[in-house]
């Protein structure tokens, strides 16, 4: 795609923070960094206006505790439609990470993964959405 070149005017303050940005993430140079924003941001929409996205639900459990598992099968059965993968590690003697990919509307995402990380014995959930194409 063709490259077009802008001129941007910054107050100090958040040029400084830009530069923050770039340093801290590591960005070759400012263009990446608000390419980086600007797609954040349209991304970000995508999940406010509830439409269509890809996502992962992570979530780290004490394996022990077998009701659990019977319990996050029961809740994935529940909305097979949105899963399209799930991977399960064992992490130590203990703990097991589950990683569920899942693709669907944000909000519905949302529903699943609020019901999953609530799930007593979760020691801790998160859902990260991105974009769907
Ligand atoms: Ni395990």
């Amino acid at each position: 795609m063709q490259v077009k070149r802008f001129g941007v005017s910054l107050e100090e303050d958040l040029l400084n923070s830009l530069d923050e940005l770039v340093k801290n993430n590591r960005f070759p140079n400012r263009s990446q960094a608000i390419r980086f924003l600007i797609k954040k941001n349209l991304v970000e929409d995508k999940w406010e206006g509830n439409e269509q996205v890809a996502g992962v639900i992570v979530l780290v459990y004490d394996h022990h505790k077998r009701d659990l598992q019977n319990k996050s099968t029961d809740v994935q059965h529940n909305f097979h439609d949105l899963i399209l993968s799930v991977q399960h590690v064992h992490l130590d003697h203990n703990n097991c990470l589950e990683t569920i990919a899942v693709k669907g509307k944000a909000q519905e995402l949302t529903a699943l993964a609020n019901k999953l990380i609530a799930l007593k014995g979760i020691k801790h959930g998160k859902l990260v959405m991105s974009a769907a194409g």
